[in-house]
């Protein structure tokens, strides 16, 4: 049995003129977190798509447990959990009868599949609400649900597309420490995300992705010796502060690797922030701008991103 549970190889979505995924290759290990770390429209939703067999890739192929998305999409769709950005939910029947419905539509039934479905109730906290119809629940607790329903028949790999999106903190944090738990049960997760917050706390390995090219890969570790020993700096400023010419002049600097601007802060990267912070400082003042607060980052996931693409994460 291969170490791997997943390995993709030249991955490709073709959109007319737009390559959404652009032969992307990466691979997961049993029993790990990988993120899937990327802005909006990088190409998550498509790869993920892919891999669970609802979309066709123009070109290459990706082995899942040893089978073949191409070549043998029934042996991977039984291996795979699948948990959709966009809810696949009935309002009208209540959760239990959800997770009744999806549980026979994949081939159990019987005390085995009432037994899962109040186990799966329970880890996602939603027991107490087991016989409430699904349209009376929070955007969150509709996530929950969802996320029971793409664990329902004990996948070995689960796909989750960004599931954090719009919900409440408290959903929010029963989902990441359900991936954690779920991890150290020993299953494999693919988790997208735009929050380098999440990839930071869930991932053994980050892939990030930006216009469908994979442009890193690795542990969290190797991704931040990309940046080398650098530091953060966010400079905040206040509203309407020229933040563009800020970043310019700051550039001009001659230990600063790279300034980029954002609505009211501009963030620079350099390998010592204590050392270049007076002269950014004096730079601000002289264009008669006020610094309203600085926060100093070690390297982290965004910083890898802002040092591979020039551009912030967070847009
Ligand atoms: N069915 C489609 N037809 C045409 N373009 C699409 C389709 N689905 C996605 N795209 C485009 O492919 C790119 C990647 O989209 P997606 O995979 O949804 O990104 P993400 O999930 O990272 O936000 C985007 O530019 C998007 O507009
Ligand atoms: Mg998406």
């Amino acid at each position: 049995m291969s170490r791997l549970i997943l390995e993709t190889a030249d991955l490709r979505k073709q959109y007319g003129d737009l390559t959404a995924v652009n032969q992307v290759n990466f691979s997961i290990q049993r029993g790990q977190v990988f993120s899937l770390l990327g802005p909006n429209g990088a190409g998550k939703s498509t790869t993920i798509s892919m891999l669970s067999c609802l979309l066709s890739p123009s070109d290459g192929d990706a082995t899942i447990d040893g089978h073949s998305i191409v070549n043998a999409p029934n042996k991977v769709k039984a291996v795979i959990g699948y948990v959709p950005q966009d809810l696949a939910l009935y309002n009208k029947l209540n959760a239990k009868h959800n997770l009744k419905f999806w549980g026979t539509m994949s081939g159990m039934g019987g005390a085995t599949l009432n037994k899962r479905i109040d186990e799966l109730l329970e880890r996602v906290e939603l027991a107490d609400r087991a016989n409430d119809r699904v349209e009376t629940f929070s955007g969150g607790m509709k996530r929950r649900l969802n996320i029971a329903v793409g664990l329902l028949h004990r996948p070995k790999l689960v796909f989750m597309d960004e599931p954090t999106v719009g919900i409440d903190p408290q959903s929010r944090r029963r989902i990441l420490d359900m991936v954690k738990e779920l991890r150290d049960e020993g299953m494999s997760v693919l988790y997208t995300t735009h929050y380098m917050e999440e990839a930071q706390e869930l991932s053994d390995e980050v892939g990030i992705i930006d216009h469908g090219k994979m442009i890193a890969q690795g542990t969290q570790d190797e991704l931040r010796r990309l940046v080398g020993e650098q530091d953060t700096l966010r400079l905040h400023f206040t509203e309407d502060a020229p933040t563009a010419d800020l970043a310019t002049s700051f550039t001009q600097l001659p230990f600063v690797s790279t300034a980029n601007a954002n609505e009211q802060e501009v963030v620079v990267t350099v390998p010592d922030a204590a050392s270049v912070l007076p002269d950014l400082l004096a730079i601000a003042t002289e264009a008669g701008q006020r610094v309203r607060s600085i926060d100093i980052e070690e390297p982290n996931l965004e910083a890898v991103f802002l040092h591979l693409t020039g551009r912030a994460l967070r847009e």
